[in-house]
């Protein structure tokens, strides 16, 4: 596990209006059994996300019963080494964001991974915490060698303009790939960013 502090912009926190007064928050990368110790709070900041609006595998009102199981899918092929979670803390310890790089499974493909799962809890939403993640994720690719992260969006959200800030470039467009409700198609877009030039 490795942590590094960081400091957000105590103007930007203000200047959003948000219920955000924290200058700085932990970032941790967690694989293997250590992030079983996450369920609780993967679990809440999924439901809490996915009922505000997010595009985070459901499109409609969830309860734990839903979430639960993708959460201990995420926490099985983490315990197996088979992704790396990222965590935001407050100081205090409150877990506010998740993140996950999963490795593909081709030794082709050993010098990218699959940026998945971003999520900030909606407490926290807007002020820059779900950016400083991204930018967490990043280092954390850095520091293993890779070259490139890649990520799906579901169409519709403005998430390409969230990523395209980041560094990401649309690669591809699955049209309709998305099924939200009944006839309700959105595209999946696949976009890319490199590590290194
Ligand atoms: C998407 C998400 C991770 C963004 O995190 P956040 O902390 O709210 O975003 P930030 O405050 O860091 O925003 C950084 C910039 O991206 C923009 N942005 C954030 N979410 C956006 C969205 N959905 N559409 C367009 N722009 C967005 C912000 O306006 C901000 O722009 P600015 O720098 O010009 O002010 C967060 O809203 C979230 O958890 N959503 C629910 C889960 C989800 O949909 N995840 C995406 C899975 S691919």
């Amino acid at each position: 596990m490795r942590q590094g502090l960081f400091t957000l912009l105590r103007a930007n926190a203000e200047s959003s209006g948000r219920a955000c007064a924290v200058s700085s928050l932990v970032f941790q990368a967690v694989t293997g059994e250590a992030v079983r110790g996450s369920r609780e709070a993967w679990t809440d900041v999924w439901l809490a996300a996915s009922n505000a609006g997010g595009a985070i595998d459901f499109s409609e009102t969830v309860g734990a019963e839903q979430v639960g199981p993708l959460v201990d899918v995420e926490l099985e092929r983490a315990a197996a080494g088979e992704s790396i979670v990222g965590v935001l803390c407050e100081p205090e310890g409150r877990k506010i964001a998740f993140a996950v790089l999963e490795k593909p499974r081709s030794p082709l493909q050993q010098h990218w991974r699959r940026l998945a799962r971003v999520m900030v809890h909606p407490d926290f939403q807007g002020i820059g915490i779900g950016a400083y993640l991204v930018g967490q994720m990043h280092e954390e690719a850095r520091r293993l060698g890779l070259q490139q992260l890649r990520l799906t969006v579901r169409g519709g959200e403005g998430l390409e303009k969230f990523y395209g800030a980041l560094g990401y470039r649309v690669v591809g467009c699955h049209p309709d790939g998305v099924l939200i409700g009944p006839g309700q198609y959105r595209d999946e877009v696949t976009m890319v960013v490199r590590l290194i030039e």
